[in-house]
């Protein structure tokens, strides 16, 4: 059968995996998908730091030749950003070309308007390397766990901040020399903001929420916090107590709504996604039928990204011909069946909670803290006091809290921070128990 012909968009760290991966894996892949699957061009920026690994492959520094090239049937867009990809994947849509793409950003913010063109004009587009890198995640929830209702799903889906938490943890490296390590090693996104703030992460729990819920990308409604603020003195108490600090993507069900949220959280040591460490990526999905299942891999990285880049090509290359309506849908529900489930507001929110205060160290103090927990109608479940530091009249406090809504700690923490006997502000971490029930 003549071969399908690629072109790709980026040959740098996921481009020149994927080029790799495709080369050495080229007979099996070809076994596998049914036809060869032959890359015929790629655009770069620059050529002359291509060319090593191109050899023989044509180049161009306009995108738009490989969009607009009429012999190409599948376009893989990995330059990452929203422009001027989200225009060439637009055009290469309305070309009629089938898309691959990792970009996380652009689906998340953009996902709606494509999958609308992708649809109307019957071509795929596949992004199981956006979430997760290399686990197949993408595929996981939209087609092995179609029989259940998902109830919600918590995932490390930031390898580089996952990176930084643990060399941390157990080097006691510096933030800024971590961040670098990650940078060389390819983890991290061209903005290293947008991994440290959380924000790649929700763009990720993003496509996770849309594809397990059956709404559309909302970006915009994810609640978004990252790293940068945790304090060594955190990690140290939260193990001192038995939990691990994980930046997680959360998505879940509620009574009125759905909850869409990343942020540090503490989880307990036993859970085995509290010992996903480096730049490894688990995501955790309950679902009604099948209960708790765990998915783990390398979350970023050339090769691992490259697996789920190539994986999409075998499925595009293998349903190429099928009648369009005979395809999994973009979104793993029919496009016609979109809900609009709210999604929460931060205050709305349903959790546990960490809190870490500095108090003088004299009488009253924590009946003081007990007292205004208790009128917010928030339970404690733990409590520690520190011993004060050499000639310091300042201890740490650190309480668990159980579960209680968002706007009641908030309440909380501001009538604690106004005590004469409390100085600075309160740290708040959210906790989950992430039980099976
Ligand atoms: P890189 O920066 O390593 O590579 C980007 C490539 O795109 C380079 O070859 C660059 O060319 C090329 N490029 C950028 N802009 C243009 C343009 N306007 N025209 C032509 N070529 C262009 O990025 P990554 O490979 O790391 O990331 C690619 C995508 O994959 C992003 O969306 C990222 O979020 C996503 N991703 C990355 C993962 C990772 O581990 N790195 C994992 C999962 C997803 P040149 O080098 O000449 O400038
Ligand atoms: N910057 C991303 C990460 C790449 O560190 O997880 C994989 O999406």
């Amino acid at each position: 059968m003549k071969p399908i012909h690629v072109g790709l968009l980026g040959l740098g760290t996921v481009g020149g995996g994927t080029l790799t991966v495709l080369r050495r894996n080229a007979e099996e892949i070809t076994r596998r998908a049914g036809r060869e699957i032959r890359v015929v061009r790629a655009a770069v920026r620059n050529i002359d730091k291509a060319k090593p690994l191109a050899g023989d492959l044509p180049l161009t520094t306009n995108p738009f030749d490989v969009v607009d090239d009429p012999a190409i049937d599948i376009v893989v867009e990995l330059i990452g950003g929203l422009e001027p990809a989200r225009e060439l994947v637009m055009q290469a849509i309305a070309n009629g070309k089938h898309v691959v793409t990792a970009n996380k950003h652009l689906v998340a913010k953009h996902g709606n308007e494509i999958f609308a063109a992708a649809q109307a004009k019957g071509v795929m587009v596949a992004f199981e390397a956006a979430v997760a890198g290399g686990i197949p995640i993408i595929k996981a929830l939209r087609e092995g766990l179609t029989a259940n209702r998902i109830e919600w799903l918590a995932g490390i889906i930031n390898g580089t901040s996952n990176f930084i938490l643990t060399e941390m943890r157990d080097k006691g490296a510096a933030f800024e020399d971590v961040l670098k390590q990650a940078q060389e090693l390819g983890y991290a996104e061209a903005d290293p903001t947008f991994d440290i703030e959380g924000i790649d992460a929700a763009h990720k729990l993003t496509i996770l929420s849309a594809i397990a819920f059956g709404i559309p990308m909302q970006f915009d409604r994810a609640y978004t916090e990252g790293i940068s603020r945790l304090t060594r003195a955190d990690v140290k108490y939260a193990e001192e107590l038995g939990y691990r600090i994980k930046l997680l993507g959360i998505a879940r069900r509620a009574e009125n709504g759905i909850e869409l949220r990343v942020h540090p959280t503490l989880i307990p040591e036993r859970r085995l996604i509290a010992n996903v460490d480096g730049a490894m990526n688990a995501v955790l999905v309950k679902g009604d039928a099948v209960g708790p299942t765990l998915y783990y891999g390398a979350g970023a990285g050339a090769e691992p990204t490259a697996s789920a880049v190539v994986a999409d090509l075998v499925d595009v290359t293998r349903l190429h011909t099928a009648d369009p309506h005979h395809r999994v849908p973009h979104l793993a529900f029919q496009p016609d069946q979109l809900a609009d489930t709210p999604i929460l507001p931060m205050d709305e929110v349903r959790t546990a909670y960490y809190l870490r205060l500095r108090a003088f160290d004299r009488p009253g103090v924590l009946a003081d803290i007990t007292r205004i927990l208790a009128d917010s109608d928030i339970s404690i479940d733990a409590m520690v006091q520190k011993e004060p530091g050499e000639g310091e009249e300042q201890v740490d406090i650190i309480l668990l809290t159980h579960v209680t809504v968002e706007k009641n700690v908030n309440a909380a923490i501001a009538k604690i921070e106004a005590l004469d006997s409390v100085a600075g502000k309160v740290m708040r971490i959210r906790l989950e128990e992430l039980a099976s029930k």
